[in-house]
């Protein structure tokens, strides 16, 4: 957590996401005109009036008012803090998150532990084939029948017996002991006593996607407790996130068909060696939403194969409860409960590929599985049963992205209690209305009450209405267009929102571009933050907007550049206004009218100078 996050990181990484993407993994998104739509996951709505701009990586919605890019969402939506947010974003990429190293704390840096990981693997590798130590443990793996080559594939080994065994071969200095206590290898008692984790323990490298290893699981080759013994969480090493043979099954192939999430090392193992090399398991936890979110990051189908047993079916509940936030269309979950006292490590060996692979086949969708399980929690032979069932099954029904799944249970769910019309709670059964027209202000327009021949409505934004949070503030009052000469008033507010929105729209405008130094003491709502922007602008002109919005983020004024941008994009382009140089010169003509006003009204003592003003009033009026 030391030092801080280099903006320029932060940049990098919002350039490298792509909101859309993000946004529907948790919202599900319908295209629309060039923007992408859903109902409003920040308030209750039954049209969609939440709206992502592909092009700026901006989100917005017009029902309350929440907006941001990436991390916003994240925020807003994930109730991460900002950090984790770039975290999580990061993580997604693959990056890793650097920290300035001019802060308080030193930048942590991960990169001893991997190498002590590395090097404690290679240790461990070599003790399975030096002659003095080998013997118990290959027998071991050949008795469970793996091959060498399997056990190459994932970098087995052996810990030794000995309580000393790592350190001695490791432990050179200080700093190595500390990186070995660190990544948890070794372990230090109250005494302040040194010894190895893992002794005589067959040893399982956890690898990150990148193939780093992380994190070890060592198994007794008797009877002793625990069976597995695994690393302890450490700085490279979150068990929630991470999931055995991932790394392994990406090598195998780039085009990864379907992922099969099981219980146990020696499953992923033992199905890889017989021909299905798509199997990953948890870590000996719950089936996170974090592990589900990555596995559809690289195949659009996922099955949860569970042992039969009470703890296997609670576990495959538990996933089936995770899994179904992420349910959308067009991703296919799929559950196999095995006999009791099997596991897929047993069933491969004994039935081999293609009897396995026709369980994976054939098994229980989410929806039958779903049904099932309840099913067999009432009667449904009575009424009662029957209402109970619906009302156990609706919340969860609920947590489904709206699309075909949601309806085709809902439908389902009629069927089986024989209780026609069921309604869901009021935001995701209005996800499942009618789809929207091409058109993207044609809903808008609903939306605000306006008929869709109507041009788009177009909120009021001046000063007084930007509120609290952007997620949280109310709706703002609809209001008509004004065009920017028709009300002197309106006119001088909009001009710079104008402006501040022709920049967000087009960073690179700027470049080109001088503000007239007058300009800093033209009194005009949000001109500073006009101001601030161009400077911007002009020392980062690579800027997109969603970088420049990812600066703002954290300001009091985000607000209102948030809605600023959002109305941008927005705008059909022959309503964009005038051109950035256009809009500059008006501005600037206003600084010399309010600057003739105060003249006239101190009674003109300087005359030179109000000649001046007025002939530059001339000038910029034409
Ligand atoms: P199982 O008890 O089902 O074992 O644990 P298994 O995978 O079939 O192991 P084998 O076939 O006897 O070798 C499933 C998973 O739960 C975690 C491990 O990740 C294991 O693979 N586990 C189990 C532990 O972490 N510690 C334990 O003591 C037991
Ligand atoms: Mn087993």
């Amino acid at each position: 957590m030391a030092g801080r996050i280099p903006e320029t990181f932060i940049d990098d990484v919002l350039a490298r996401t792509d909101l859309v993407e993000l946004i529907d993994s948790y919202v599900h998104l319908k295209r629309t005109g060039k923007n992408y739509s859903a109902c409003c996951p920040f308030h209750q709505e039954k049209t969609p009036s939440f709206t992502v701009s592909p092009e700026k990586q901006f989100y917005y919605c017009f029902g309350c008012g929440a907006s941001g890019n990436a991390i916003g969402f994240l925020m807003d939506y994930t109730r991460l803090g900002f950090v984790e947010s770039i975290e999580t974003l990061a993580r997604n990429l693959g990056l890793d998150v650097p920290r300035d190293e001019d802060f308080s704390q030193p930048r942590e840096n991960h990169q001893p532990l991997f190498h002590i990981l590395e090097a404690a693997t290679a240790f461990y590798e070599q003790q399975l084939r030096n002659p003095k130590t080998r013997e118990r443990p290959v027998n071991y793996l050949k008795q469970r029948g793996l091959s060498g080559q399997t056990a190459k594939q994932f970098r087995l080994g052996y810990a030794p017996q000995g309580w000393d065994n790592l350190i001695n071969a490791l432990g050179k200095s200080d700093t190595d002991l500390n990186h070995l206590i660190k990544t948890g290898l070794l372990i230090e008692n109250d005494q302040g006593r040194r010894y190895d984790r893992f002794r005589d323990r067959v040893m399982f490298p956890i690898r990150d996607s990148r193939g780093r290893v992380i994190a070890f699981g060592g198994r007794v080759m008797g009877d002793d407790k625990p069976k597995y013994l695994n690393s302890p969480e450490t700085p490279v090493f979150h068990k929630g996130r991470e999931l055995y043979g991932l790394y392994e099954a990406r090598q195998a192939s780039n085009k990864i068909r379907r992922f099969v999430v099981v219980e146990g090392y020696m499953d992923v193992i033992a199905l890889a060696q017989f021909g299905i090399p798509y199997a990953v398991a948890t870590l000996g936890t719950a089936t996170s939403r974090d592990h589900i979110e990555t596995l559809f990051r690289h195949s659009e189908e996922l099955i949860f194969c569970f042992d039969g047993d009470e703890a296997g079916r609670r576990a495959a509940w538990r996933a089936l409860e995770n899994a179904l936030p992420t349910a959308r269309d067009g991703r296919q979950i799929k559950f196999l409960l095995l006999p009791e006292g099997e596991d897929p490590d047993t069933l491969v060996r004994q039935n081999g590929k293609d009897y396995f692979e026709g369980l994976l086949d054939e098994c229980d969708t989410l929806s039958e599985y779903f049904f099932k399980h309840l099913a067999a929690e009432v009667d449904t032979r009575t009424m009662d049963g029957r209402a109970r069932l619906a009302s156990l099954a609706k919340p969860h029904l609920e947590q489904l992205p709206a699309g075909v799944l949601q309806q085709l249970m809902l439908k389902r769910l009629g069927e089986i209690t024989e209780l026609e019309d069921i309604q869901l709670a009021a935001p995701l059964a209005a996800k499942a209305a009618p789809p929207r027209q091409a058109d993207e202000f044609a809903d808008y327009s609903e939306f605000e009450g306006l008929h869709s021949d109507q041009p788009p409505p177009y909120h009021d934004y001046d000063g007084e209405s930007t509120g609290s949070g952007p997620s949280r503030s109310p709706r703002p009052k609809p209001v008509r267009r004004q065009a920017l000469d028709k009300n002197k008033k309106r006119d001088e507010i909009s001009l710079v929102d104008a402006t501040i929105r022709m920049l967000l729209n087009a960073p690179r405008q700027a470049t080109g571009l001088t503000l007239p130094d007058e300009l800093q003491q033209l009194q005009l709502p949000r001109m500073e933050t006009l101001l601030e922007l161009f400077e911007f602008i002009k020392q980062k002109p690579d800027a997109s907007t969603a970088a420049i919005l990812g600066h703002w983020q954290n300001r009091d004024d985000s607000d209102t550049i948030f809605k600023l941008a959002a109305k941008e994009f927005l705008l059909p382009n022959d309503e964009q206004g005038p051109e950035l140089g256009d809009a500059i010169r008006r501005l600037y003509l206003q600084k010399v009218e309010q600057d003739l006003d105060q003249i006239i009204a101190e009674g003109v003592k300087d005359k030179t100078r109000f000649k001046e003003l007025l002939h530059l009033q001339k000038e910029l009026s034409k």
